[in-house]
């Protein structure tokens, strides 16, 4: 049993420590990033000049709270670095994201930043995704009829999130439903099947999408580098 509080903020303070002079920055949201967030705000009161953009209303309250220097992403032309946690990470690097409910703007920041870095509790590494809830964001509009496509596709419950008896909606004003996933052994063929239901707008599905991935048991923290660069993927995702 590992330190996980520990081990987040290990790998969360690492990846923030990756960031330099004149970034264009991406928060992801979540208690990872925000356990690193007070070494970065350090940083930036001993002279670090970045902007950041993030991807929550939760992670601008932490940041904006440190007096880290927050932009709309609209009024900038680049994204250098991405910092975000994890659910779920594969051998190759696939995850799985959303427990936060911020999954379609993170995919957002990460379809559009230069470097992505993930940082996770070693506990959140798995040999293959799945045999958990996999978070997906709907359009409020049909909402029913889109759980139960999602329903029929994944052969399993599916559950709304709810906030006082009411679906929770997101910083978009989207609902959020989790669907119970068995094992993802192709988990782009299962985001390219779900994405296709109409009134699917985003799934916690991310494949390829980490260029790395900094892992903490709460003593020490090692790195897992992705492979296929970037470059290699000619620039895509
Ligand atoms: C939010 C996310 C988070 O990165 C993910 O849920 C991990 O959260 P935490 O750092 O709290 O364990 O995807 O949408």
């Amino acid at each position: 049993m590992i330190d996980a509080e520990r081990a987040k903020r290990l790998a969360a303070e690492a990846a923030f420590d990756r960031v330099t002079d004149g970034m264009y920055l991406a928060l992801g949201t979540g208690s990872t990033v925000e356990a690193g967030l007070p070494r970065l705000a350090a940083r930036v009161r001993e002279g670090l000049r970045i902007t950041c953009v993030s991807s929550s209303e939760r992670t601008v309250r932490m940041a904006a709270s440190l007096g880290l220097p927050l932009v709309d992403l609209d009024t900038i032309e680049r994204v250098d670095m991405l910092v975000d946690g994890a659910d779920q990470v594969a051998p190759d690097l696939a995850m799985i994201k959303g427990r936060g409910g911020a999954l379609t703007r993170e995919k957002k920041l990460a379809s559009i930043a230069g470097h992505r870095i993930y940082a996770i509790d070693s506990e959140k590494q798995v040999p293959v995704l799945g045999n958990t809830w996999l978070p997906v964001e709907l359009l409020p509009y049909g909402w029913r009829f889109t759980v139960a496509a999602i329903r029929r596709t994944i052969g399993a419950e599916v559950r709304v999130r709810e906030q006082d008896g009411a679906p929770l909606r997101s910083d978009n004003g989207n609902y959020l439903a989790d669907g119970r996933v068995g094992t993802v052994a192709e988990p782009a063929r299962l985001e390219r099947t779900l994405r296709a239901i109409p009134g699917v707008i985003e799934t916690g599905l991310f494949v390829g999408f980490a260029d790395l991935v900094i892992v903490s048991d709460g003593t020490s923290t090692a790195e897992r580098q992705n492979p296929v660069s970037r470059l290699e993927r000619g620039g895509a995702p």
